[in-house]
């Protein structure tokens, strides 16, 4: 199959600079977003703009699919206008939303009962990757839906790795934010005891990343804490969601996750206080108010 013509569904963070770096890539593109103004400038850029999910999958060869949650994808694949509707044998849908492994599956098997099939494809890499075409893609799914799609997720991405069936793709990356929210909120919290002791930031940080525990994450993090930029590369709101979607999947399956029902309501704490769609960085506030220090 020779994919020519590429949708993308979800214009947020993400979506939109996937959909501009396939038009860099040479593909043919065709964009959706919920709010139609978002669009624009895309049309701008190139892209074709469809009027729904279901008109992009019948346009398309491949419709990538990058939306906030699983009520998103809901209405996205499964609404009566939706992806599903619009889709025919041959016919593939990336998945790089970050959503639960059981909607994952049921995604796939509505696809393969119309002859079309889904790949799980969630991504790591943030706004920085989607622009520069640097993400991390895990993959779930049939091997040669995985390798027809390399066309693509080559265009978005520098390495892919196949988790098995569909569902490890997913399990895989709320792993991964789950890695990510005790490492942060640790860093925060270590830092913010530091601050009130009287270390510097930079102090503080360069002896993480000189030490045996550094990490490149504490680099870009850090850098942020120092300027008080809280830039939203990956929302609070959306890291409470796949902190929320791990927990499930870990009642599911009987694991208990002690430090992550713990973080997640310090990120909980963060939305109360309005900073939901700021940067995951933004958690330090509510540390350092906690700790009676000022910004
Ligand atoms: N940002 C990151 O660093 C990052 C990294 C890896 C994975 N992800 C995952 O990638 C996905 C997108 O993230 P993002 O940062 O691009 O999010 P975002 O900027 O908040 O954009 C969310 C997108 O989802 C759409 N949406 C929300 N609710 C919807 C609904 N009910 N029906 C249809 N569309 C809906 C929004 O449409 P409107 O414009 O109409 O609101 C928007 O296009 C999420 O699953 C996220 O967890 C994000």
């Amino acid at each position: 199959m020779t994919i020519r013509k590429v949708g993308v569904a979800g214009l947020g963070i993400m979506g939109a600079r996937m959909a501009r770096r396939l038009i860099e890539k040479g593909f043919e593109v065709m964009v959706w977003n919920r709010t139609a103004a978002r669009a624009e400038a895309l049309r701008s850029a190139g892209a074709a703009v469809a009027a729904t999910p279901r008109a992009l999958a019948e346009a398309c060869d491949v419709v990538v699919g990058c939306v906030a949650d699983p009520p998103a994808v809901e209405r996205l694949v499964f609404g009566a206008d939706g992806v599903l509707a619009g889709s025919r044998p041959g016919f593939l849908y990336l998945e790089t939303s970050t959503i639960s492994p059981a909607l994952s599956k049921r995604t796939a098997e509505a696809l393969r009962e119309k002859g079309a099939d889904a790949l799980e494809a969630p991504v790591t890499g943030s706004k920085i990757g989607a622009e520069k075409g640097t993400l991390l893609f895990m993959t779930g799914g049939r091997q040669e839906t995985f390798h027809a799609l390399q066309p693509v997720i080559q265009a978005l991405g520098t390495k892919a790795i196949h988790c098995g069936d569909t569902g490890m793709a997913s399990t895989m990356k709320l792993i991964g934010n789950a890695m990510i929210s005790y490492m942060l909120e640790g860093f925060c919290e270590s830092l913010t005891l530091g601050r009130k002791a009287g270390l510097s930031v930079e102090t503080m940080v360069a002896v993480i990343q000189a030490s045996g525990y550094a990490s490149p994450y504490y680099d870009f993090k850090g850098v942020a804490i120092k300027n008080r930029d809280f830039d939203t590369h990956f929302s609070i709101d959306l890291l409470v969601k796949d902190q929320a979607l791990a927990l499930e999947e870990a009642r599911n399956l009987g694991v208990p996750m002690p430090g992550l029902a713990a973080m997640r309501e310090v990120f909980q704490a963060a939305r109360g206080r309005g900073f939901g769609h700021e940067d995951i960085v933004a958690v330090v506030k509510v540390l350092e108010a906690n700790a009676g220090l000022k910004a």
